[in-house]
């Protein structure tokens, strides 16, 4: 079968499928024993030899997804320059080569999905496809009307306005408020640079969904397999 040399790399568990376009054109890929940077190249999974790192990229390994509950002092990457721990040293005993869908900041816990399908991951992450991610945080101050409406039509961060996202306040106390924010962008820090623009930063953020995906009572720390109908539904995006 014909496929794009980038989807190969991402269905063999390489990386994701945009990291993947980022080897390419950064020559680290081979077929046949030539580089190659085109990343519109296809390839015949069954005739063309591909290398990354010296090593045959194959394409057989088992699907895995996994749904980890992200506690706060960990990194979302597989290798941290400052050895900080990953959110990778929680998940023992999967033989495949896993990532990370997205990325939770070091200071946010919640919801964060590990798997080697990269195109699921590229369907979860690419901005086109509007996947809604529900966080629950704890602001400084109570947002009022003006400060609800500002954020609900969306504010400026880092000179771009945001999508407009949904907010609604959980709880009301002296110097907190708990809110229910719902984005469907994932840029670097959104909720928390949202919450700045509208003067009430974000003391603690969790992320309570992604999509249809609910973190539930799975416990801190903690990870589970997602169940057959949660993969039907990721596959269906
Ligand atoms: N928005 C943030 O600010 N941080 C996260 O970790 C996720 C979304």
């Amino acid at each position: 079968m014909e496929i794009r040399l980038q989807k190969y790399l991402a269905d063999a568990g390489i990386a994701s499928r945009r990291k993947a376009e980022e080897l390419i054109l950064a020559g680290k890929v081979t077929v046949n024993g030539k580089v190659v940077t085109e990343l519109g190249t296809k390839i015949d999974d069954k005739k063309d030899t591909v290398f990354f790192q010296g090593k045959k990229v194959e394409c057989k390994q088992e699907l895995v997804y996994i749904m980890l509950h992200k506690p706060e002092g960990y990194v979302t990457t597989v290798k941290d320059q400052f050895h900080r721990p990953t959110v990778l040293d929680l998940i023992s005993g999967i033989n495949e080569r896993i990532f990370p869908v997205g990325r939770l900041d070091y200071d946010t816990s919640g919801l964060l999905l590990l798997t080697n399908d990269g195109d699921v991951t590229y369907r979860l992450t690419h901005p086109k496809h509007h996947i809604e991610k529900v966080y629950e945080a704890k602001l400084f101050g109570t947002p009022d009307p003006t400060d609800l409406a500002k954020f609900r039509r969306g504010v400026i961060i880092d000179g771009i306005r945001t999508q407009p996202a949904k907010i609604e306040i959980l709880e009301k106390g002296e110097k907190y408020s708990m809110v229910r924010i719902a984005i469907v962008e994932g840029r670097n820090r959104q909720v928390r640079k949202m919450c700045e623009a509208i003067r009430h930063p974000v003391a603690q953020l969790k992320r309570v969904a992604t999509g249809k995906l609910e973190l539930g009572d799975l416990p801190k720390g903690k990870y589970r397999h997602l169940t057959k109908s949660e993969i039907n539904y990721l596959k269906k995006l």
